[in-house]
């Protein structure tokens, strides 16, 4: 799992069971930059309140617990998937 900028876009890149799958690099609960948290099943961990996103969606599977909901007075919502083609061994991702 790494992170790129395509077109001025943070993107979180991650290989599982040989398929690449893209999104939002950033969380969107206070900027957890996700590809430096952990994986899960399917699921990106943010490596600062730990809400977790389903990578071909980008959909919050488990949100930031209630009492840092309540003392950021914001939760996690969804992250934005991209579409990923690999050609000629080059990645594309459709923005
Ligand atoms: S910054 Fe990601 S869960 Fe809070």
């Amino acid at each position: 799992m790494f992170g790129v900028a395509v077109g001025g876009n943070a993107i979180l890149l991650l290989k599982i069971g040989g398929k690449i799958y893209a999104m939002d690099a950033v969380c969107s609960h206070y900027f957890g930059y996700l590809p430096k948290g952990d994986v899960k099943d399917r699921a990106v961990i943010c490596p600062v309140h730990k809400a977790q996103f389903e990578v071909t969606t980008g959909k919050v599977v488990k949100n930031v617990p209630a009492l840092m909901k309540l003392a950021t007075r914001k939760e996690a919502t969804d992250l934005r998937a991209y579409e990923v083609e690999v050609v000629d061994n080059s990645i594309r991702i459709k923005v």
